[in-house]
């Protein structure tokens, strides 16, 4: 079972993204602490939606250095994104969120799928990112006009 935190072992040593999948980790964190304590739909409902909002914003995000270093794995990991958003968009149907068993057990899943993609192709987006990251930055996400309040909660 995964700790749903991001931990520095994580680190792909770039900013933004480590940033990014930081954010994440607490939003799905959140999500699965509010299945386990039986919050109002409504507090599942509101995290679900950031969820997916956030998954978008990463994914856009790493899918922008994956174009810039045209990595010969981007194919594959643009699928994994892809699927990974399929699996996120899940929760946003109130059905799936009214059983907050099955959230719980999505909600690990998606913690041990998201470890497993940042050791694997994330891990080797970073490796080919690193020499040119000057270059790269200047075309970073601008997610903290995106999303003030998930972004304020990361500095505090
Ligand atoms: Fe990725």
């Amino acid at each position: 079972m995964n700790l749903l935190n991001w931990r520095k072992e994580m680190s792909l040593g770039i900013e933004d993204i480590d940033r990014q999948h930081y954010m994440f980790f607490e939003i799905l964190g959140r999500l699965h602490e509010a299945a386990v304590f039986e919050s109002h739909i409504s507090v599942l409902k509101g995290l679900a939606g950031d969820l997916c909002c956030y998954a978008s914003l990463l994914f856009r995000g790493e899918e922008n250095f994956i174009a810039l270093t045209q990595d010969p794995n981007g194919r594959s990991h643009l699928m994994e994104h892809a699927e990974f958003q399929h699996r996120v968009a899940i929760l946003e149907d109130v059905k799936i969120l009214s059983d907050r068993t099955k959230v719980r057990d999505i909600t690990e899943e998606l913690g041990d799928w998201l470890e497993s993609h940042i050791s694997g192709f994330d891990h080797s987006l970073a490796l080919r990112v690193r020499p040119a990251q000057e270059r790269v930055t200047i075309m970073r996400p601008a997610h903290t006009m995106e999303l003030p309040r998930l972004c304020e909660s990361v500095a505090s």
